[in-house]
């Protein structure tokens, strides 16, 4: 069954761009004063943990690694782009591909430097989204290999979905100030994972409405 085409082609590459832009442009910043061994005094100090500068290798490969994605992703659901282009999408989707496992993958021994049982449940969605990210995207490279299209972009749209939930999470942490109740690690844990669920809850329902065929007039 084909999808439907969307009404606003415009909606979901900007969607995508914002979502994108929640971890890249903070990571953009980091990157520079990573780079530039931002010790106190620095004017980007304060955007960088100290442990950082001391080992920089492992989060700056993570933070390139997630820019490639978020600066590619949006591009690849530009339809005209894609249909006009189709050699272009593929060499972007690639270059988009090994920034995402990237990016994922890193986020695994970056967690191992994380306080381990105060924030047990935020660690245990953050490792849960690296390796549902890398098997996401690499069920999706699967299908394009195997010219599945409409499957190979429900895997790539739950790759973005569960990796990019910062901004959903940004709008629950939010919500969770307004409420008076003291806050907590678990508090974290449970936006964390609702922050996950959300997007993919959202991204299901619009993936099925999209493929029930039009009632006809
Ligand atoms: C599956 C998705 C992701 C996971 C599980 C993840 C995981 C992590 C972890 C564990 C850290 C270390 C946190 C700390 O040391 O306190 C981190 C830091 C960071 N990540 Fe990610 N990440 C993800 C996606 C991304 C993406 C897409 C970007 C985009 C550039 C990004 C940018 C950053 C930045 C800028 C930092 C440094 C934050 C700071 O200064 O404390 N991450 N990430």
């Amino acid at each position: 069954m084909r999808l439907r085409a969307s009404p606003n082609p415009w909606k979901t590459p900007l969607l995508i761009l914002v979502l994108g832009m929640v971890p890249a442009v903070p990571g953009i910043f980091s990157t520079i004063a990573i780079l530039q061994n931002a010790q106190p005094g620095h004017p980007l100090a304060d955007l960088v943990q100290p442990r950082y500068l001391a080992a920089p290798l492992p989060i700056l490969t993570h933070i390139i690694g997630g820019i490639v994605f978020c600066a590619i992703a949006p591009l690849q659901f530009i339809t005209k782009l894609r249909v006009r282009y189709p050699q272009l999408h593929r060499i972007a989707g690639r270059i988009a591909f090994a920034g995402g496992f990237v990016y994922a993958l890193t986020a695994l021994p970056l967690l191992f430097d994380l306080p381990p049982d105060e924030d047990a449940l935020k660690n245990w969605g953050l490792g849960f989204s690296g390796v549902a990210v890398a098997l996401c995207l690499g069920l999706s490279l699967w299908h394009a290999i195997k010219r599945n299209i409409s499957a190979h972009q429900l895997w790539v749209c739950r790759a973005i979905a569960i990796g990019l939930a910062g901004a959903t999470r940004a709008v629950l942490e939010i919500l969770a100030f307004a409420i008076p109740v003291e806050h907590s690690p678990v508090q974290e844990g449970i936006i964390m994972w609702l922050g996950m669920s959300i997007n993919l809850a959202i991204l299901e329902y619009y993936w099925r409405k999209r493929r029930r065929p039009r009632k006809a007039a």
